[in-house]
């Protein structure tokens, strides 16, 4: 089983969309782990996007996110970086596929929603820094239903 990272970002909870893009992590089948509703500091967005330092787009995404409160998001389920990965589609909502959260809520390049970790190793890092104290440890009644016995 896997745990990934998502944050809603401004846009996100400006347009008033936390609510249901998060009921569309959760009708995947993806378990909530983790929730926290905060304001990012420049040197936490620094520490998070530090892949990112030196790249035209740095200043304006760090600007960005840390403007206003984000949601981060805790999910559990098999493969979840990738199948959360797959259900927000292409980075930019212009590209994203129908169907995909950001091919069905956005047009933009910069405000593109949602930030989910592109690999196991990157939620393990990112998971730390947004959840230090750790993700609850529960499994839902339904998860026999929703996940293959491993
Ligand atoms: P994310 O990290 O947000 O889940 O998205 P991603 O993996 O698909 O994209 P990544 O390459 O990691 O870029 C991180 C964020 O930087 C902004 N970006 N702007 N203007 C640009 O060319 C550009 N490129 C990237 C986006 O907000 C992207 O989500
Ligand atoms: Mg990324």
């Amino acid at each position: 089983m896997e745990t990934t990272l998502i944050l809603f970002k401004p846009d996100a909870l400006h347009r008033g969309l936390v609510g249901r893009i998060l009921a569309r992590f959760e009708d995947k089948g993806l378990q909530l782990a983790g929730l926290r509703l905060l304001r990012m500091s420049p040197e936490m967005a620094a520490k998070h996007y530090a892949e990112h330092l030196g790249k035209p787009f740095y200043g304006g995404l760090v600007g960005f996110m840390t403007s206003s409160p984000i949601v981060a998001m805790a999910l559990r389920g098999p493969q979840a970086v990738g199948v959360a990965r797959r259900l927000m589609g292409k980075t930019f909502g212009i590209d994203a596929e129908p169907g995909t959260l950001r091919g069905d809520f956005g047009c933009s390049k910069s405000f593109n929603l949602l930030h989910g970790s592109d690999s196991a190793e990157s939620a393990e890092r990112e998971l730390a820094l947004f959840f230090p104290d750790g993700l609850e440890d529960w499994e839902g009644i339904q998860a026999p239903w929703l996940w293959d016995a491993e």
